[in-house]
């Protein structure tokens, strides 16, 4: 068997320990002579499962008990509906940051429910950049700020966490678990699960309790925060394989170190890319110094016309799925917590041995 190194946005790479224990625990799952996928979600097998998943990302990201950790699903999209619907209440609208195609979604569904303040945009410098703090029009009377701290497509990620004076909402789909981060300085935090938390079809909301309770009476039962924490995140049936799969990237993660020790291995890998790319003449990343996400790399070729000939021959070396996003072109590697270094090693050798060939 050979496993390639995978790059891809997401469905992303996931840890190869982990797939080998659910491989092996696949059709006999703890000798109980069936899968963990056939099992009742109320049978006590599966509410252990998720009651581990739950406590050990507790214990990873250090989530105190004033918030509500849910396990959900529909993705990070049903969230951008779902935030409003619980958080409005009765304020007019909310403030949003708008940098790049993320937080456009996260606008264009927020305007559904209520006024949508956009307080600052990147879109003049084609999201290449964060609108400094300073330049934002907030609303104090907003029900809360929403942000996307790293954009999936631009690659361009908040070292920095903005204050508002209302609860701040973030989009975390694609940075949550690649370092630590201040729980407590959010009032809610939701990511779709296929980047750094396991495979697609979980949806992962951490929310402040003192913000449940507040869901306009039309908002779906599904997508009530109030009623998923009322009933452990099992009002209907969850995606149990996925959060099986989810609580082993957990142990996994803690297993390394937990998160500061996935940061230092993260920003190594970050820097090496970069590196690699800002010291040639052939490859390109657009985006300012300081926002350079530590997850999501874009880079192009100085001659586009070599793109396809790129993707063609990185395949052929087992380095997949490094087309950029279809709305901006070019490159994109994504090297979530399981890209090893070594992948990006790799990676690395191939662009310079193609600058050597085609440069
Ligand atoms: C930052 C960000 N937000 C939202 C989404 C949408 O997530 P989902 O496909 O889980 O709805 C993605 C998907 O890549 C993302 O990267």
């Amino acid at each position: 068997m050979t496993r390639c190194y995978n790059f891809c946005a997401g469905p992303a790479a996931l840890p190869e320990p982990v797939l080998e224990t659910a491989r092996d625990e696949l059709l006999d799952w703890h000798g109980r002579g069936l899968s963990l996928m056939e099992m009742s979600h109320r049978s006590p097998e599966v509410v252990g499962v998720a009651e581990r998943a739950e406590h050990t990302l507790r214990r990873l990201l250090n989530v105190s008990d004033d918030y509500a950790v849910l396990f959900l699903q529909g993705g990070a999209s049903t969230q951008f509906a779902a935030v409003p619907l619980n958080l409005l209440g009765d304020r007019a609208g909310a403030d949003y940051v708008n940098t790049g195609q993320w937080s456009k979604k996260a606008i264009a569904e927020g305007k559904r429910y209520g006024q949508v303040n956009v307080v600052a945009t990147s879109e003049d410098t084609n999201f290449s950049t964060i609108p400094p703090r300073d330049s934002w029009q907030l609303d104090a009377d907003a029900a809360y700020l929403h942000y996307t701290p790293n954009e999936t497509i631009g690659g361009v990620e908040f070292f920095w966490t903005p204050q508002a004076g209302v609860p701040l909402v973030a989009d975390m789909s694609s940075t949550l678990l690649s370092r630590p981060i201040e729980v407590s300085e959010f009032g809610v935090i939701y990511a779709g699960a296929q980047k750094n938390i396991g495979p697609a079809g979980l949806t992962l909301v951490i929310v402040r309790r003192d913000l449940l309770g507040r869901a306009d009476p039309r908002c779906p039962a599904m997508l009530n925060w109030q009623v998923a924490d009322d009933n452990d995140s099992m009002y209907n049936t969850p995606p149990t394989f996925a959060l099986y799969l989810a609580g082993l990237v957990f142990d996994w993660l803690e297993a390394l170190g937990g998160l500061d020790a996935m940061e230092v291995v993260n920003r190594r890998k970050a820097e090496k890319l970069y590196g690699a790319i800002d010291g040639s003449d052939f490859y390109a990343n657009p985006v300012e110094l300081a926002s350079r996400s530590l997850m999501n790399v874009p880079f192009t070729l100085a001659d586009d016309a070599l793109d396809k000939l790129f993707l063609q021959q990185s395949e052929e070396a087992g380095l997949l799925n490094l087309k950029g996003h279809r709305s901006v072109g070019g490159m994109r590697a994504s090297i979530y917590n399981a890209v090893s270094e070594a992948a990006v090693d790799a990676l690395i050798t191939f662009m310079q041995d193609f600058e050597q060939r085609n440069g």
